[in-house]
């Protein structure tokens, strides 16, 4: 299976990676910046440039792979209501709406 997998250089996602390839999985890791892009392939996953605020990145990787696993996080909290609103509407691109709930 290929997994599309968000916030893949963080404390959570780079922990998943090993233990993907090593169950026999692909990943395919959502990464904004150059170091991070250096950072999965090292970790033996394929790269995918975007962002939560790209949605067509989002559309785009989840398109490419059979899973999604999302630990991507931004931890900028200066405006939770919006951190809120942006990782709500990266969720709704891959369930139904209906079963999204924002609780802030
Ligand atoms: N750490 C814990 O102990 C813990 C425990 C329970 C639950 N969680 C949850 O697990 C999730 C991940 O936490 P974490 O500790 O792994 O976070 P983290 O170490 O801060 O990593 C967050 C990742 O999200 C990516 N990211 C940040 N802003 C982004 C944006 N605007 N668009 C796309 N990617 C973005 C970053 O990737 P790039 O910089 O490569 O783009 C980064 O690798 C969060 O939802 C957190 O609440 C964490």
């Amino acid at each position: 299976m290929k997994v599309f997998l968000t916030g893949a250089n963080g404390f959570i996602g780079s922990t998943i990676i090993p233990e993907l390839i090593h169950a026999g999985h692909q990943v395919l890791g959502l990464t904004r910046s150059d170091a991070g892009a250096i950072s999965l392939t090292s970790a033996g996953a394929q790269v995918h440039r975007g962002s939560l605020e790209d949605l067509n990145s989002l559309r785009d990787g989840a398109s490419q792979s059979d899973a999604v696993i999302h630990c991507a996080y931004d931890t900028d909290l200066s405006n939770p209501e919006e951190t809120s609103r942006k990782e709500a509407q990266a969720i709704k691109l891959w369930v139904p709406s209906s079963r999204v709930r924002i609780v802030p």
